[in-house]
């Protein structure tokens, strides 16, 4: 018998994307996801499943409200919080001005901590529920992040920064001493509740071929583990690599030598990639990030979509937080389009939504667990308001169909749109609890079933 604290049945307007980047979604106008022991047992119309309930299962009812899968950010930087909307520089100048005496703080691991809370609740606020992330080189930072992940019960992907060049002091490692710190994070942290270790040197520039070669090593070792890096993403950082790597004939063979370009390796920005680049990634099933705010912030470039998936690579959609401005999925989702569309390429709302949930989900290899609302995954939520503000509420008034709706969501929603989140089943974050003067609901639209105070605590 199923413990019936551990049932939840949540109501809403159910709606995953189930099939392809460009096939249409499943809604559920009036539907029922039903989560035993945090993972979908049941999901449907609420008049096929209300009917056979348990009368002893709890019922959260969301009314109007989306129910979806929770969003997925397949790249972030968790010492980077404090580092958004750092004024005027490219990339390179980025990194020493800003961001590497940033990640220097992050050997005290009191820093690392409240940084790793601050990301984990802005996060679920914002809806994400899973994220690949950055912490720095000091192992430290890995702990707290993963800590913070697993008292929250939280599917992450995290890893230690691998660097020894080319960055301050403080912040470097060495080929052994990279391969050793990961290796132990991974004895200690991988398969920990619901978090996976991404093996992660930062980018060519700041390791030595040595690194790369021990990291290859690892990454052997460690076949099913994720890889997380940068690549092509500006056009300084490209010269740099060319003379650093001098008989690599571009910046993905680099990463090939040392085996680095496999599944589950994730490829940061991959903007000015040669087509022998993009053939070469489609072929090892890699995944290239998009990371669109970040793109634009950095003045870096635009991605181009249509090239990537033609090539046959998996692309995900990601904040990178703090090169990205905002940790909101649908915020980023808008600038991507805007991005593409100065490419002469349309980005539509199902792709968009199925990039943020689905589509996220099998770039980062997770797809059999998280993504999609389906009888087995486990149930991460997220509950969104399409009339969350009066400028919403207002532009609703004119939409005639779900992916006008979308559109205009993502077009103009942030944290505000999100209701609810929910992790395993668990309310993880509750809008009201963040809210001095909720705005009123449209008329006629009833208001929530529950109240802050039911809001669940992590245990
Ligand atoms: N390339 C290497 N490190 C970084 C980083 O922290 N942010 C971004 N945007 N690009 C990088
Ligand atoms: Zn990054």
């Amino acid at each position: 018998m199923t413990d019936a604290s551990r049932r939840i049945a949540i109501k809403g307007r159910v709606l995953s994307f189930d099939g392809g980047p460009t096939d249409r979604p499943t809604l559920h106008e009036e539907g029922i996801v039903l989560v035993e022991n945090g993972v979908v047992a049941a999901v449907g119309a609420a008049s096929e499943i209300a009917p056979h309930l348990d009368p002893e299962v709890r019922v959260v009812d969301h009314h109007r409200h989306l129910v979806m899968p929770g969003f997925i950010d397949p790249h972030l930087h968790m010492p980077q919080t404090q580092v958004i909307g750092s004024f005027g520089t490219e990339l390179m100048e980025w990194l020493s001005k800003y961001t590497f005496p940033e990640e220097s703080r992050y050997g005290d691991y009191d820093v690392s901590r409240a940084a790793s809370t601050f990301l984990v609740d802005e996060l679920l606020r914002n809806g994400t529920t899973t994220a690949g992330v950055y912490c720095t080189s000091h192992p430290g930072s890995v702990e707290a992040f993963f800590s913070e992940a697993e008292r929250r019960q939280l599917r992450m992907v995290a890893g230690k920064v691998m660097m020894d060049r080319n960055a301050p002091p403080r912040l470097l490692d060495t080929p052994e001493r990279g391969y050793e710190e990961s290796k132990a994070l991974i004895q200690r942290w991988h398969g920990v509740g619901r978090l996976e270790y991404a093996i992660t040197p930062r980018f060519a520039p700041t390791s030595t071929d040595a690194q790369l070669t021990a990291t290859g090593l690892l990454a052997a070792e460690h076949p099913d583990l994720h890889i997380q890096t940068h690549l092509s993403e500006n056009h300084g950082e490209i010269a740099f690599v060319a003379e650093l790597f001098p008989w690599a004939s571009d910046y993905t063979a680099v990463y090939e030598r040392f085996g680095l370009v496999r599944r589950k390796a994730m490829f940061g920005h991959a903007i000015h990639l040669g087509e022998r680049e993009m053939a070469a990634l489609g072929q090892a099933e890699a995944s290239a990030i998009f990371c669109p705010t970040s793109n634009l912030f950095l003045g870096s470039g635009l991605f181009d979509l249509a090239g990537a998936r033609a090539a046959g690579i998996k692309v995900g959609l990601a904040t990178d937080i703090g090169g990205g401005t905002s940790y909101s999925m649908l915020r980023t989702a808008a600038e991507a389009y805007k991005v593409l569309a100065l490419r002469g390429q349309k980005l539509t709302a199902f792709e968009a939504f199925h990039m943020m949930t689905a589509g996220n989900a099998e770039a980062m290899g997770l797809s059999d667990r998280i993504g999609r609302i389906r009888p087995g995954m486990e149930a991460d939520l997220v509950v969104l308001d399409t009339h969350a503000t009066a400028a919403l509420s207002w532009r609703m008034e004119r939409v005639q169909s779900l992916d006008e709706e979308l559109f205009a969501l993502m077009t103009m929603g942030d944290d505000r749109s999100v209701v609810a989140t929910y992790a395993l089943g668990r309310r993880v974050h509750d809008r009201r609890a963040f809210q001095e003067t909720p705005p009123l609901p449209p008329s006629g639209a009833p208001g929530l079933s529950f109240s802050a105070e039911e809001m669940e605590q992590p245990q």
